[in-house]
C-alpha cells in the first residue's frame, strides 16, 4: 500500500500520540491508582505444632506504611477500618511506620488511629530500617507505645489460650538496629510453635538451624514495580532473594514476605499492589 506523504505523517503522528498516551496512562495508573488498590493476601498455616486451641486463630500482618511519603492519615484511617473489619485475634506490624521520622510532622491523630486497631490477643511490632533511620528510634517507639503496640526487639512473648501457647518473637532491624536472634529466642520453649518477625526477609537463610517455624517479613515492597514475564526490577538490600509471598526455606521453616502498604523512594506501584496478610492457623494431625 502506497501512502501519500500526508497520510504517512498522519499515521506516524497518531502512532506516537498513542504510544505517549499509553505511557501516560500507565504512568498515571502507577502513580495515582495502583498504590491505593489495597489487596488482602490470605494464607493457611497448617502445622502439627499449632495447638488445637489455636485452630482457626487469625493473625493479621501489615507492614511498611511509610507515612509521609505519598501515604497520609486519611489512608491510614481507611486501613485501620479494614483491619478491624477482619477481626484478627493477633495483630502484627513488621516495621517502617514512617518514611522519614526526622521530617515527618507527627500529629496526635496518628496515635488516635493506631489506637483504634483492635486484636484480643495483642498488637505487636518490630523496628524497620526507616524507623531507626533519621533518629526515629525513640519517637516511633513512643508512638507505638501510646497506641497499645508492644515492641519485640530481640525478645519474645508467649501467646496463650488456656493451657496452650505458642511463641511470638521479634528481631531488631537488620540494617540499622542490633539484631540478636539468640536473644530473641532466649528461654523460649523449642517445642512450641514459633513465629518470628523480621523486617528484612533475606536473613531467613541464617535461621535455618533455629527453633523457628515461620518468619514474617516486609521491607521488599515487592519491588513496587513489576513487569509481565520479567517480574520485579529493583528491591532494597536484604530483600533481593525473597521478594513477595510464601517461600519454603527448609522442610520445617517457612517465610512469608509482605509487599507492604506504602511506597518509598518512588511513589509508584505497578503490578505490585499494596497488601496486608491474613494467616489462619490450623492444627495438623500427624
Ligand atoms: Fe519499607
Amino acid at each position: 500500500m502506497n501512502l501519500t506523504r500526508r497520510q504517512f505523517i498522519k499515521r506516524m503522528t497518531a502512532g506516537i500520540a498513542g504510544f505517549v498516551g499509553i505511557g501516560a496512562l500507565g504512568y498515571s495508573y502507577a502513580w495515582y491508582i495502583e498504590p491505593r488498590l489495597l489487596s488482602r493476601q490470605t494464607y493457611v498455616i497448617e502445622h502439627p505444632k499449632v495447638p488445637r486451641a489455636f485452630h482457626n486463630f487469625k493473625i493479621l500482618q501489615f507492614s511498611d506504611t511509610h507515612l509521609g511519603f505519598h501515604y497520609d492519615l486519611e489512608q491510614l484511617e481507611k486501613l485501620v477500618r479494614k483491619i478491624n473489619e477482619e477481626k484478627p485475634d493477633l495483630l502484627l506490624f513488621t516495621g517502617d511506620l514512617v518514611d522519614e521520622p526526622q521530617t515527618y510532622p507527627f500529629s496526635p491523630r496518628l496515635v488516635d488511629e493506631l489506637k483504634k486497631l483492635h486484636a484480643p490477643n495483642g498488637k505487636y511490632w518490630i523496628y524497620g530500617n526507616h524507623d531507626h533511620g533519621g533518629y526515629g528510634t525513640e519517637k516511633i517507639q513512643q508512638v507505638m507505645d501510646s497506641s497499645g503496640f508492644q515492641l519485640l526487639q530481640n525478645e519474645h512473648r508467649t501467646i496463650k489460650n488456656g493451657d496452650s501457647s505458642f511463641t511470638l518473637a521479634g528481631l531488631d532491624d537488620v540494617m540499622l538496629g542490633k539484631p540478636d536472634i539468640a536473644g530473641a529466642l532466649y528461654g523460649a520453649d523449642e517445642e512450641l510453635f514459633t513465629l518470628l518477625m523480621v523486617h528484612e526477609p533475606d536473613v531467613a537463610d541464617r535461621f535455618t538451624d533455629k527453633a523457628v517455624d515461620i518468619q514474617l517479613s516486609g521491607h521488599s515492597h515487592g519491588g513496587q514495580v513489576q513487569l509481565p514475564l520479567i517480574g520485579h526490577l529493583v528491591t532494597p538490600p536484604y530483600a533481593d532473594k525473597y521478594v513477595e509471598g510464601h517461600y519454603s526455606i527448609t522442610e520445617t521453616f517457612d517465610l512469608y514476605v509482605s509487599r507492604g502498604i506504602g511506597t518509598t523512594r518512588l511513589p509508584y506501584r505497578f503490578l505490585c499492589r499494596p497488601e496486608y496478610s491474613v494467616f489462619q492457623l490450623k492444627h495438623k494431625d500427624i
